[in-house]
Formats: structure tokens, C-alpha cells, sequence
């Protein structure tokens, strides 16, 4: 994997993912400027170091001025709440604008990192699903996402030299442990079911698969991986397991639909990272459930 020291590197939403890519980086010696909507998290990406931070909606083009273009790399990690709207602002016309940003520069991005989501997948029914099934999305929000994709995939040629689509599966670690935090409340019910399995990412294995597109050999471009771990376990197991690990006695699943983005079901399925670790070499740190959450209780 090639250094990305002394590279510049632009972030496109700090948030969980996002400002964890920016310290990594920052470690690793890049030179890194963020965009992000809120000023506050602009004052502590300054205070962490980095070289430069614009506050602004991504969707918007007034940034486009205060970024120069042709960046050795770009990381898109927004993220959006709430109904279609959100997801179209951020997700799609975010896309695009980060598009004619990089369009209309002299130079054109080296590298371009998407984190996509493993929502743009419609399977269950305990489907093993690889970047070659159809991924028309299982949701509302699902087929916003893949349309960002698509944008992506067709970018006016000039604009990126090579890109990756990360499909990240489910995001837990330090901070973002919502099950866990369910279970320390003493609940005695957990809502939906706990008959499909969890696909879950640690937030650690997600910057180094970002990391890992960052300083890919030349000769790997324009992919798309699905980013989770190896090991997706059923529901139920994860919850006995945390319930056991905290002394507590196991809840019982209310057997109502367990929202997901959308409002749609949780599929069970088994999403395979097979692909990452074949053609970049990467391995998640945290491979199981069990690896990731002893090193949070541990905390
Ligand atoms: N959460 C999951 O389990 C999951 C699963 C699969 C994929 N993903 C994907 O993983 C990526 C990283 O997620 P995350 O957990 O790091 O999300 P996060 O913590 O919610 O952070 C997302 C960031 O995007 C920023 N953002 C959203 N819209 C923006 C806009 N129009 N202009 C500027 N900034 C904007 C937000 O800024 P504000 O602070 O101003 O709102 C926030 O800082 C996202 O692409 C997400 O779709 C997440």
C-alpha cells in the first residue's frame, strides 16, 4: 500500500466516520481540509490540525471557490437523517456537487472514496450477497444512496482519475454502540426480531478499508466493495451474548418490525467482504461481533 504522506486529502463530512479518516490521516502525514455544515465541529477539526476547514452544505456551490481542486484524494462520508429529502440533499445533490467542484478544477481528483451503504442491496431470506448482486436498493433510502453511486460511476470524465465505493454494513465502535447501550438500560423487551443477522462494520476496520482504497496499487480502480465483517452473526446470538457478558438476564424480542432507514424490515442476509480482502488486502481488525464489543467493554 503506498504512503499517503505529504498527500492532500479533502473529507466531505465529519462525522463518526469522517473525523476518525481525518485523525488517521493526519497520522499517517497527509495534509487534510474538511467541509463540514457545523462550526463548532470546525473549530475541534482545527484544533486536531488540519490544514484547512470550509463550512458549508456540500450541496450547495459556495464552497466550490474555497477548496482548491485536483486533491491527490477526496473522501465522501455524509450522511443524512430523516425522509427522502435529507437523503436526496445530501446523498445525490451532494454528489453532484462535489462533481462539478471537481469537474470544473484544473486538475482532477486523484482518488475519489464514496461510503455507500449495504442499504442499496434488496436481498434476504439469508442470501450471501457480493458486490455482483443486483443492488436496486431495499429501500426508499436505499435507491437515493445507489443513485449517488451511479452519479459517481458515470463522472464526466476529467473529473476523478479512479474511484471506490465503500458498502458499509452496519457502524459500531467506540461511542456508537446502540444495542449495547439498550441493554445497560436494564431493557427487558428489545423491539423487532432476533431471527436475521447483524452485518456489522468497527469503525477502526472502516478507516483502514478507507485507508486501504486511498493507497491502492494504480493498477486497482474504479470498484466497489462492500466493507463489513467476517463473521455476521443472528441477532439473537449477539444480544445472549452482550445480555450474558453485562450479567444481565436476555430480553425478549417484541417480534415488531425492527426499523431500519426507510422503515422497511431488517433482511437477513450474510454481505461478503470477500472482494476487499482479495484485491486489496484487507482485513478487518475486528473480524466477529465478539472482537469488536469485548474491546468496548473493556473501555
Ligand atoms: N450508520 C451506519 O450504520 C451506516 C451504515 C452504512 C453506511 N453508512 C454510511 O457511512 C458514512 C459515514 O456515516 P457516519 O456514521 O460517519 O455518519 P454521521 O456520523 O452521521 O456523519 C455524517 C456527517 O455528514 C455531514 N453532512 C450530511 N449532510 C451534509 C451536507 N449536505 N453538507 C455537509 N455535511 C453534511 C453531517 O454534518 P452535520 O454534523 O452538519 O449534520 C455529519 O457530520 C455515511 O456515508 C453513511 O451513509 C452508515
Amino acid at each position: 500500500m503506498a504512503s499517503i504522506a505529504n498527500k492532500r486529502l479533502v473529507i466531505f463530512g465529519c462525522g463518526y466516520i469522517g473525523s476518525a479518516v481525518a485523525q488517521a490521516a493526519l497520522t499517517a502525514g497527509a495534509r487534510v481540509e474538511a467541509l463540514t455544515r457545523n462550526p463548532e465541529k470546525a473549530a475541534a477539526l482545527r484544533a486536531l490540525g488540519l490544514a484547512k476547514v470550509v463550512v458549508a452544505d456540500l450541496a450547495a456551490s459556495d464552497w466550490h471557490g474555497q477548496i482548491a481542486g485536483g486533491p491527490d484524494f477526496v473522501v465522501n462520508c455524509v450522511s443524512a437523517g430523516g425522509g427522502p429529502d435529507g437523503y436526496r440533499q445530501s446523498y445525490v445533490a451532494g454528489m453532484q456537487s462535489i462533481l462539478a467542484w471537481a469537474g470544473g478544477s484544473a486538475a482532477p481528483v486523484g482518488t475519489l472514496v464514496y461510503t455507500s451503504s449495504t442499504s442499496v442491496y434488496p436481498q434476504g431470506a439469508g442470501a450471501l450477497v457480493d458486490e455482483s448482486a443486483s443492488a436496486d436498493g431495499g429501500t426508499p433510502n436505499g435507491r437515493i444512496i445507489r443513485d449517488s453511486e451511479l452519479l459517481l460511476q458515470n463522472a464526466p470524465v476529467g473529473a476523478v482519475r479512479r474511484s471506490f465505493i465503500l458498502r458499509l454494513a452496519g457502524i459500531y465502535g467506540p461511542d456508537r454502540h446502540h444495542l449495547l447501550d439498550q441493554l445497560r438500560t436494564d431493557a427487558t423487551t428489545l423491539g423487532g426480531s432476533g431471527a436475521h443477522r447483524l452485518n456489522l462494520a468497527h469503525r477502526d476496520d472502516i478507516v483502514a478499508a478507507i485507508l486501504a482504497c486511498l493507497g491502492a496499487s494504480p493498477a486497482v480502480a474504479n470498484e466497489i466493495f462492500n466493507v463489513v465483517d467476517t463473521a455476521p452473526a443472528m441477532r439473537e446470538e449477539v444480544v445472549r451474548w452482550l445480555a450474558a457478558k453485562l450479567g444481565r438476564p436476555m430480553p425478549a424480542f417484541d417480534g415488531g418490525t425492527t426499523a431500519r432507514r426507510g422503515g422497511a424490515p431488517m433482511p437477513d442476509r450474510v454481505i461478503s467482504s470477500a472482494k476487499i480482502q482479495r484485491a486489496l488486502g484487507w482485513r478487518p481488525q475486528y473480524p466477529d461481533y465478539r472482537t469488536g464489543f469485548e474491546k468496548l467493554l473493556s473501555r
